[in-house]
């Protein structure tokens, strides 16, 4: 039997967005801006200099690949499962040192974008052959569910790209438990954590100069548009990004620039925005190690080692289950 909310809504993001717009304050959530469109201005973001984290972290494995190999390797080899894998970049600095010292082991990208999975692939079999590499699309949630079933040999989970900071902490400290779960005592989490640093820097990396992030940010609104026969003008809002280090939560919104109803069809739903009125659409969480360590402890893990790079701006850390 359907419950009410699915023969209410089309879809997940329907029944999302319905809630966020009738909210006060208004929100959307961040998970819908990876469409087609948002991936490739998610690489464009991973590109920008201001957006310092990917680089902080391919420094980080390039400068450690061969500590985090010993720390990864077990006589019956192992079972590598990368969590919102993306475009894998940073991922094959890693595959590359496993493949040149002859590890026994499978590579297993999950990510919720089956386009970015295709394209994930293609280029491991190309690039790095050796890789035994097989794709599975979903969410997290669902891909949790099936991380138990790997427990013939140890697992090592990868969370890389600082994606936990989507999360508020009782949802990141739930997805770190639902981890725990799955983990046998000999398994490994692998997770990157954006640090808290100077303000600004985190700033400029959320509101660039040439509106990469801002376009980014306004793709909710196109895609609502598209999927759920909506009529917002992009152009009608505008991106603000806010940090607190006091929190280490950036928030990122849109701002309505005048008085404006928008219509969403689908969901049989009139919205309206008073002048400066704000849709919260994102937040991205900067760390530090007390914080890491109480995430750990209230999810069951412990904090074996983290890698760093010279000014801090970004640490991978080791977990294991309890
Ligand atoms: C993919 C969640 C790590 O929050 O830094 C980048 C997404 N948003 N610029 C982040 C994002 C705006 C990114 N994560």
């Amino acid at each position: 039997m359907k419950n009410q909310s699915e023969t209410m809504f089309e879809s997940a993001f329907a029944e999302d967005t319905y809630k966020g717009l009738t909210q006060d304050p208004k929100y959307l959530l961040s998970k819908y801006i990876y469409d087609k469109n948002g991936d490739l201005l998610f690489q464009r973001i991973m590109n920008m200099p201001e957006y310092y984290l990917t680089s902080c972290e391919f420094d980080i494995l390039e400068k450690n690949k061969k500590d985090i190999a010993a720390s990864f390797k077990d006589e019956s080899g192992f079972d590598l499962i990368e969590l919102g894998a993306g475009d894998g970049k940073k991922t094959k600095v890693l595959l590359k040192e496993f493949v040149a010292q002859k590890f026994n082991f499978n590579y297993l990208p999950v990510d919720i974008s089956a386009n970015v999975l295709e394209g994930l692939e293609e280029s491991v079999k190309k690039e790095i052959p050796e890789v035994n590499i097989k794709v599975q699309q979903g969410t997290y949630f669902n891909t949790l569910e099936k991380l138990a079933e790997y427990n013939t040999r140890k697992k090592v989970i990868l969370v890389l790209g600082s994606n936990i900071g989507n999360l508020s902490h009782p949802q990141a400290v739930g997805f770190l438990k639902n981890i725990a779960q799955a983990m046998s005592k000999n398994d490994m989490l692998f997770m990157g954590f954006d640090q808290k640093k100077d303000p600004q820097k985190i700033l400029n990396a959320y509101s660039d100069k040439q509106g990469i992030t801002e376009q980014f940010n306004k793709n909710i609104l196109v895609r609502i548009n598209r999927e759920l026969g909506g009529n917002f003008e992009p152009d009608n809002f505008m991106h603000w990004e806010t940090y607190n280090p006091e929190t280490g939560t950036a928030k990122s919104y849109l701002v309505s620039k005048k008085d404006q109803k928008v219509e969403i069809r689908n969901l049989n739903l009139k919205v309206s925005f008073s002048t400066w009125e704000t849709i919260h659409t994102e937040i991205s969480q900067k760390y530090d190690d007390s914080i890491v360590n109480w995430l750990a402890e209230e999810a069951g893990l412990t904090v074996e080692h983290a890698f760093t790079d010279q000014e801090n701006c970004y640490k991978n850390y080791i977990f294991k289950s309890k």
